[in-house]
């Protein structure tokens, strides 16, 4: 990793909330490492057994999200991890990418398939779509770890320049794993086949992401990304991560 960014100053109060042990040792530059590990007390042993069940429902109600949902979850440990986060925020940032859109389900098929534009009032009731995966994650967050999770599920589509929604929220007072999320999220669905489309090549995703960055995506963990995107294949699934459960559970 070669470009670094501020992971606790781009914290929002909502992900710093209470969270003592994330505050000291997290890197903050290229040339420290970071030395705080995954105490895995952190993580309820529950956490993966609930998740799996509301990707289960995910997974017959709309395949094509459930698959999506999966990538990004693994993509958003990723980048959460060349951006130099501590293990457990890139296990936050794993959850939340796995969780981002389970919302979808609650807003109908009719309008997230769509072919082509979706009208103003269809894309009213898309909009909704991080508040639902918020909802459904909520009763989770009886622990602090998915307390961590949702401000940053719900956050996912807010753009740096306070375009984006359900907040209308700008820069840095969007959660740092919201903004690594809406990066990732594009990658896939831009390169995903559609029914009315092919996948985009890689390099017009990577020009629309420079395009956007500063008013859509955060400058800095643009920068991360595109230095380490290219590396993220030769990186193994850690067998403790949700999505390397997940794919046993798809196989089963
Ligand atoms: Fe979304």
């Amino acid at each position: 990793m070669t470009a670094s960014i501020e992971p606790l100053s781009a914290l929002s109060d909502n992900d710093m909330e209470s969270k003592s042990h994330l505050r000291g040792p997290v890197m903050s530059t290229a040339t420290k490492k970071p030395h705080l590990t995954l105490v895995w007390g952190d993580i309820p042993d529950w956490a993966y057994s609930s998740v799996a069940s509301i990707l289960e429902t995910l997974k017959h109600s709309d395949p094509g999200t459930f698959e999506h949902c999966l990538r990004v979850g693994e993509y958003s440990r990723l980048l959460a991890k060349s951006s130099g986060l501590s293990e457990y925020q890139q296990k936050v940032a794993e959850f939340a990418g796995i969780l981002h859109d389970v919302g979808k389900m609650g807003v109908g098929q009719e309008i997230t398939h769509k072919p082509g534009k979706l009208t103003d009032s269809e894309y009213e009731v898309m909009k909704a779509h991080p508040c639902y995966s918020e909802e459904i994650i909520k009763p989770l967050a009886i622990h602090d770890f998915f307390r961590q999770v949702l401000p940053a599920v719900r956050g996912h589509h807010e753009r740096v320049d306070g375009k984006g929604y359900p907040d209308n929220l700008h820069g840095e007072d969007i959660p740092l794993v919201s903004r690594m999320i809406l990066i990732v999220d594009t990658l896939d669905a831009m390169g995903e086949d559609r029914a009315y489309r092919k996948g985009l090549p890689l390099e017009v995703i990577y020009k629309e992401i420079q395009k956007f960055s500063g008013t859509q995506f955060d400058q800095n963990i643009v920068k991360v990304f595109f230095e380490s995107h290219a590396s993220w294949k030769t990186e193994k699934a850690d067998p403790n991560t949700i999505n390397f459960l997940i794919k046993k559970l798809k196989a089963a």
